[in-house]
C-alpha cells in the first residue's frame, strides 16, 4: 500500500515535470521563432510573373532576391495580385492626359506610337465620368497611364473605386507621373498610399536597381554618372514592402535628406508598386519622361504590367548605309585618313555588335574624280572592299524619277554594275538605294522595273512613306515584290512592312512632289467617284454624266470595261502611275471634272480609307434604290451570266437559305443581300470623308426623272456650265428607260444587260426581304437625317407602307 502510494507520488511528479518541460520548450521555440522572424532579411513575394514574353526571354530579376536598396520593410498584411489575364483584356493602353496640348501627354503618346502599341487618350476627368472600361465581357484596356498621378489619387470616391476594382479584377496596372512645380509641397504623403514624396530636388549619379522586376530592355548594373538635368526631381520614400525602387540617385549636394535619415544615400525617383498594398501594380515616376532612362523604364513598365503583350523585342537589326561613295566635289571627298577612321569605327562597333559591317552605296562614275589624296582614299576603299558590304546607288547619282524611259535608266544601272565587276565589288547583295530615295515613294514604276531587271534586288529603303515627319509614323511597304524598309533603327524587317501600301497624293507633300516625275501631274486624278453599289443604275448615271461637256470619265479598262476597280482589289498594288494612266491630262484643271465609277467600291471595306488617302478632297456619289429590288436585280444579273447557283435556285431559295446551305449558295446570298445594308457601308465612308463630300443619289428618281436628279448632282459638284439634261435625254418606250437623245431625236440607250426583262418578284419573297431590311432601312433613315440629306423616294414609301408601322 505504502509502496503503491510512493510509486503514484513519483508518477505525478514526473507528469508535472513533463508538462513543465513541455511548456518551457514551447516558450523557447516561440522566442526562437520570433527572434528569427524579426531579424532575418525579408524576401518580398514577387507579383505573378508575366506569362508571355515578346522576345522569348524571361524577365530579368523577377521573383529573384533583391538587394536591400530601399528602407527595410515592416510587416504588413500583404495583398495578392491578380495575374494579367490576356483573354479578358484588349491589348490597348488608356492614357489620361492633362489636355490635348500637354507636353508630357504628347511624349507618352509618341512613345506608344513608335512602339506600335494601341492606345486611347482621354482628358483626365477631375470630376465626372470615367470612360467606358468594359465592352461586353471584355475589359477594353490592359493598362492605364496617368500623365499626372494626382488626377488618379484625387479621383472622387465613386470613380476611384470603379477604376481600382477594374484594375484589381483584370490585373490591369497603372503608370503615373509626378512632375513637381514651384507650388508643390516639399514633402507630402501620396493620398491613400504608404508613400511619401519629396520634391524639387537636384540629383546626380543615376543607378538602376538590378532587382527591379520590370527591367527588360533596360540593362541593370549601369550608373549614369553626373548631375541629372533640372532641380525639380521628386523622390519616393516608403517603408512598405510593396514598393521596389527602379531608379535611384544621390542628391546633388552631398548632405542626405534629413527626413530620410543619415544612412540613406540613394533616393528612389521611379518606384514599382508590386501590388502588395491593394492588389494593383503601379509604376510611379518622380519626373516626366524626358530623361532618356525614363523612356526605357517606361517601355519596360508597359511590357511588365501588360504581361509582355505590349512589348518591344530584344532582337535588333542594325544596318548603317553610307551613301554617296565616290560622290562629291573635289575637296569634300574621303581621303586615306577618312577610310582608316571608317575601318576603325567599324572595328570598335564590332566589339559591341557582332559582325557589324558598314554598307557602302557607290556611284561608280565618280571614282577617281577627286584630288590626288582623295583618289588614294578611293583606292584604299577598294583595297578593303571585302571588309565592307556594298550596294548600288545610281551610276551618275541622278535621281531615278528624272528618267522616264526604263531602258535609259536600266543602262545607267548597268554602267554601275560593270564598274562593280571591274573592281571586284560584289553585285549580289539584293539591295539598292536610290539617290534621295527618289522614285521609291511616290512610286516611279520605271525604277522598280529597271532595278529588277538589272540588279534583281528584293529590298530598298525610304524615309518618305507615308511621310518624312513624324518619323515615328514611317512605315515600309512592298511594291512589285520589292520590300521597301523605312530608314530607322529597326526591329525585324518583316514586322515593319505593311503588305498593303496606302497611296497618298504626292502633290499634298512638298518633298514627295520634289521627287516625283515632272511628267506626272496630280491633275490626272478624279475629282469625284461614283461608288455604287452595283445594280442601282450606276451605268445610267455614268452615261448621263459623260454627256456633260465639262465631265470626263476614265478610259475604259481592257479587263473590267468601263470600271477601273483600283481601290478595291489587286489593281491597287499596281500603284498610282497605273491608276493615273486611265485619265487624260485635263485641258483646264479648275473647270474639268474627271471621275470614275466602280460600283463595288461602295461595300468593300478597305476602299474608303484608300480612296481618302489618295483623293482626300474628292466628292463621293452613292446611288441607292430599294435594297429589295437591288438584291433581285443582282440575282437576275447572275442568272443572265449563267451562274449555275442562280440558275438552279429560285430567288426565294437564295435569300432564305440557312447556314447549312452550300457554300456557293451562301456566297450568292451574301452578294445579293450585303450591299443593301446601306447605312453600315455609308458609315465606313463617313469615317474617312466629311458628310459634305457625300451625295446620296435617289436611284428610283434617276430612273423616272433623270433630268431632275442630274440637276441636283451638277449643283453638288459645282460644275459649270449647267447642262440641260431635259433636252439631252429622251424616254424610249421600247426600252422602258430614259436614254441619250442623239441628233434628230433618236434615242441611244444602254445595252441589253441594263434594264433587263424578267418576271416580277414573288410577293412572299418581297415580304421576306422587306422584313430583312427593316432595321437597316431605319438605320439609313437615322443616318440621312443626321447628315441632313434628302430621303430617297423609295425609302419614304417604305416608311409610309403599313408593314412599317
Ligand atoms: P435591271 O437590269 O435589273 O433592270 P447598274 O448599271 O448599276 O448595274 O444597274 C443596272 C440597273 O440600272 C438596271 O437593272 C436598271 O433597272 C437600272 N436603270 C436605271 N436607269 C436606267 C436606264 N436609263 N437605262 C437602263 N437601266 C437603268
Amino acid at each position: 500500500m505504502g509502496l503503491w502510494k510512493l510509486v503514484r507520488g513519483v508518477r505525478q511528479l514526473e507528469l508535472h515535470r513533463l508538462i513543465l518541460v513541455l511548456i518551457v520548450f514551447c516558450l523557447l521555440s516561440m522566442a526562437f521563432l520570433a527572434y528569427f522572424v524579426s531579424n532575418s532579411p525579408k524576401i518580398k513575394e514577387a507579383p505573378p510573373m508575366p506569362f508571355s514574353d515578346c522576345g522569348g526571354v524571361v524577365a530579368a530579376a523577377a521573383g529573384g532576391q533583391r538587394a536591400p536598396l530601399f528602407l527595410p520593410p515592416f510587416t504588413v498584411r500583404q495583398r495578392t495580385v491578380k495575374a494579367v489575364d490576356n483573354s479578358r483584356t484588349e491589348p490597348v493602353v488608356l492614357v489620361f492626359v492633362e489636355s490635348i496640348y500637354s507636353q508630357l501627354g504628347q511624349e507618352i503618346v509618341a512613345i506608344l506610337e513608335s512602339s506600335r502599341f494601341r492606345y486611347h487618350t482621354e482628358i483626365a476627368p477631375s470630376k465626372g465620368d470615367m470612360p467606358t472600361l468594359m465592352e461586353r465581357d471584355i475589359a477594353r484596356y490592359a493598362l492605364v497611364i496617368y500623365e499626372n498621378i494626382l488626377k488618379y489619387v484625387n479621383l472622387d470616391a465613386w470613380n476611384r473605386d470603379l477604376l481600382d476594382k477594374y484594375c484589381a479584377e483584370f490585373g490591369v496596372g497603372i503608370i503615373g507621373f509626378f512632375k513637381a512645380n514651384e507650388n508643390s509641397l516639399l514633402s507630402a504623403q501620396l493620398k491613400g498610399f504608404p508613400l511619401f514624396l519629396h520634391s524639387n530636388l537636384g540629383l546626380r549619379d543615376y543607378h538602376i536597381n538590378p532587382a527591379a522586376p520590370l527591367l527588360y530592355i533596360t540593362k541593370p548594373n549601369e550608373v549614369e554618372q553626373g548631375p541629372l538635368p533640372g532641380d525639380d526631381w521628386t523622390v519616393f520614400q516608403s517603408n512598405h514592402s510593396t514598393y521596389e525602387p527602379v531608379l535611384l540617385a544621390l542628391t546633388k549636394s552631398s548632405e542626405a535628406l534629413a527626413h530620410l535619415g543619415p544612412h540613406r544615400a540613394l533616393h528612389a525617383t521611379v518606384v514599382q508598386d508590386l501590388g502588395l498594398h491593394d492588389g494593383i501594380q503601379r509604376v510611379l515616376f518622380g519626373n516626366n519622361i524626358s530623361f532618356w532612362l525614363h523612356k526605357l523604364i517606361f517601355v519596360d513598365a508597359i511590357a511588365y504590367l501588360t504581361g509582355k503583350r505590349l512589348c518591344l523585342s530584344l532582337e535588333r537589326h542594325l544596318l548603317v548605309d553610307v551613301d554617296d561613295i565616290f560622290v562629291g566635289k573635289e575637296g569634300t571627298r574621303m581621303k586615306v585618313t577618312d577610310v582608316k577612321a571608317l575601318l576603325s569605327t567599324q572595328n570598335k562597333l564590332q566589339t559591341l555588335v557582332p559582325n557589324f559591317t558598314f554598307n557602302l552605296g557607290f556611284s561608280g562614275k565618280f571614282y577617281h574624280a577627286g584630288t590626288e589624296e582623295e583618289d588614294e582614299g578611293d583606292d584604299m576603299l577598294l583595297q578593303h572592299r571585302h571588309e565592307f558590304w556594298w550596294f548600288p546607288h545610281m551610276w551618275s547619282h541622278m535621281q531615278p524619277h528624272l528618267f522616264h524611259n526604263v531602258s535609259v535608266l536600266a543602262e545607267q544601272m548597268r554602267l554601275n554594275m560593270q564598274f562593280a565587276q571591274e573592281h571586284g565589288i560584289p553585285t549580289d547583295m539584293g539591295y539598292a538605294v536610290a539617290p534621295h530615295h527618289s522614285g521609291v515613294y511616290p512610286v516611279h514604276s520605271q525604277l522598280y522595273e529597271a532595278w529588277k531587271s538589272v540588279w534583281g534586288i528584293t529590298v530598298t529603303s525610304t524615309e518618305e512613306y507615308p511621310h518624312l515627319r513624324p518619323a515615328r509614323h514611317r512605315r515600309g511597304f512592298i511594291h512589285r515584290g520589292i520590300k521597301v524598309k523605312h530608314c530607322h533603327f529597326t526591329v525585324k524587317l518583316d514586322n515593319l512592312i505593311q503588305k498593303n501600301m496606302k497611296e497618298s497624293n504626292p502633290c499634298h507633300d512638298k518633298r514627295h512632289k520634289d521627287i516625283w516625275s515632272k511628267e506626272k501631274t496630280c491633275d490626272r486624278l478624279p475629282k469625284f467617284l461614283v461608288i455604287g453599289p452595283q445594280k442601282t443604275g450606276t451605268s445610267a448615271l455614268h452615261s448621263f454624266l459623260t454627256l456633260h461637256p465639262a465631265i470626263t470619265s476614265n478610259f475604259p479598262s481592257p479587263v473590267t470595261f468601263e470600271e477601273i476597280q483600283f481601290f478595291n482589289g489587286p489593281n491597287y498594288h499596281d500603284g498610282i502611275d497605273w491608276y493615273m494612266d486611265f485619265f487624260p491630262f485635263p485641258s483646264n484643271v479648275s473647270t474639268d471634272f474627271m471621275f470614275e465609277k466602280s460600283a463595288n467600291y461602295f461595300d468593300t471595306e478597305v476602299v474608303p480609307k484608300r480612296a481618302a488617302a489618295l483623293l482626300p478632297r474628292a466628292k463621293i456619289l452613292a446611288l441607292l434604290i430599294n435594297p429589295v429590288d437591288r438584291a433581285y436585280s443582282w440575282y437576275q444579273h447572275q442568272r443572265a451570266h449563267q451562274d449555275p447557283v442562280a440558275i438552279n435556285h429560285t430567288f426565294h431559295e437564295v435569300v432564305t437559305a440557312g447556314p447549312s446551305a452550300s457554300k456557293e449558295l451562301l456566297t450568292l446570298q451574301n452578294r445579293s443581300l450585303k450591299p443593301g445594308t446601306y447605312a453600315t457601308h455609308l458609315e465606313h465612308w463617313l469615317v474617312h470623308y466629311q458628310a459634305r463630300q457625300l451625295h446620296i443619289v435617289d436611284g428610283t428618281l434617276l430612273r423616272s426623272n433623270p433630268a431632275l436628279v442630274m440637276d441636283g448632282i451638277q449643283q453638288f459638284l459645282g460644275v459649270t456650265p449647267i447642262f440641260n439634261y431635259t433636252q439631252a435625254l429622251v424616254f424610249d418606250e421600247g426600252k422602258g428607260f430614259w436614254c441619250q437623245r442623239l441628233e434628230g431625236g433618236r434615242p441611244k440607250c444602254l445595252g441589253k444587260s441594263k434594264g433587263r426583262k424578267y418576271p416580277e418578284m414573288a410577293p412572299e419573297t418581297r415580304a421576306f426581304l422587306t422584313e430583312y431590311y427593316r432595321e437597316h432601312n431605319l438605320e439609313l433613315l437615322r443616318l440621312l437625317n443626321l447628315l441632313g440629306q434628302a430621303l430617297p423616294t423609295w425609302l419614304r414609301e417604305e416608311l409610309q407602307s403599313t408593314s412599317w408601322s
